[in-house]
């Protein structure tokens, strides 16, 4: 993927680049506009204040602080539980590994180990494996298990109870923490009809971002327990993630937890409707046959062209898609792609393919 200023992108794109391509909607800007403002790093923005704690009831967490971003969500919890030295126990396509710039390492001091896993999904087994002999003093030391809920890069998977609850058994039989990156949480909940406060019960920290299929434009809100939020604190305002008149942003969380979250549900519908269409044509394959959310996984290895040249092709139709390797594209439908724009790319696709 190139970082070079990108060409300007037509007009009335279908994007399915990804769900942080959402724009706040007019509801939502009115929402913002009218917001009632403090200074947040004083504890004084009043809205700011009811999304957090909006949020922690929603995740049956004592406390939430909100965050300019997803990173900073991951980043400030991994530096609270480790200390310089320790070990984190994730999957090597989680985005703390694959993405975040080495956070892990950078900010919190701590390397990632990685464990044997499905589309991101890992077994209490693998923890157990992956778990260093504390008498051993060469050792690093084993501190935190890592589970991305839903897995990006295992094709939006979703997490099950079960799973949790087993990787869960033996983080805490060796006083392991428990953190999850639920930057696509609401998914989640969404798919599988399971709480979102069920689904955090056994974390010792967790978030979600706003800004993705929620549609804000900036956020995510990390939550914890008293003294974890606390110590989250200390590293907010180390990183100089600690705002000011934030009630603007946390406006539109508050809005999107009214608007956005059960609507997920048709971005869902039309990631798997694209998924046959595109899983339909000569050529692609689909990484993942289950489409578990809102993310699309496709093998273009048997177009004979590869996945940089078809997203050009059809970026010419008005339609983009990703390219997230040589022969992989990605898809992520959200809710400024309606069915008939999700249908228009399926059909640009095949026509990309046909030329
Ligand atoms: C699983 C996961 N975690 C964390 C992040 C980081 O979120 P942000 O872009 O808000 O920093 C992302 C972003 O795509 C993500 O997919």
């Amino acid at each position: 993927m190139s970082h070079a200023m990108p060409p300007a992108l037509p007009r009335n794109l279908i994007d399915l680049f990804s769900d942080t391509m959402t724009r706040p909607s007019a509801g939502m800007r009115k929402a913002m506009a009218e917001a009632e403002v403090g200074d947040e790093q004083r504890g004084e923005d009043p809205t700011t204040r009811a999304l957090e704690e909006r949020v922690a009831g929603l995740l049956g967490k004592e406390a939430a602080v909100f965050l300019p971003s997803g990173t900073m969500c991951n980043q400030i919890a991994l530096a609270v539980h480790c200390r310089s030295g320790d070990e984190i126990i994730a999957s090597d396509n989680s985005h703390i590994c694959a993405m975040e710039g080495a956070g892990a390492s950078a900010v919190a001091g701590a390397q990632i180990r990685t464990v044997p896993h499905d589309r991101g999904l890992f077994s209490g087994a693998a923890v157990q494996d992956a778990l260093r002999d504390p008498t051993w003093r060469q050792a690093p030391r084993s501190r935190l298990v890592v589970v991305e809920q839903t897995m990006n890069y295992g094709g939006g998977a979703v997490w099950s109870l079960d799973q949790i609850d087993d990787v869960a058994r033996v983080a805490k039989a060796h006083k392991l923490a428990l953190h999850m990156d639920g930057a696509r949480l609401p998914n989640a909940v969404v798919a599988s009809g399971i709480s979102a406060q069920s689904m955090c019960a056994v974390f010792d920290s967790t978030w979600f971002d706003l800004s993705k299929g929620l549609g804000c434009p900036v956020g995510g809100v990390l939550a914890g327990s008293n003294d974890f939020i606390n110590e989250a604190w200390r590293w907010k305002h180390r990183l100089g993630g600690a705002l000011r008149q934030s009630g603007i942003l946390a406006a539109a969380g508050l809005y999107a937890l009214d608007h956005n979250w059960t609507r997920l549900a048709e971005d869902h519908e039309n990631a798997a409707r694209f998924a046959t269409m595109a899983g339909g044509i000569k050529g692609i394959r689909l990484v993942y046959p289950k489409t578990d959310t809102n993310i699309v996984f496709l093998d273009v290895s048997g177009t004979g062209r590869s996945a940089q040249a078809i997203s050009d092709a059809v970026l010419a139709q008005g339609v983009r898609i990703g390219a997230m390797g040589p022969m992989l594209l990605r898809a992520v439908t959200h809710l400024d792609v309606s069915r008939a724009g999700v249908e228009a790319a399926g059909v640009a696709l095949s026509k990309a393919l046909a030329d």
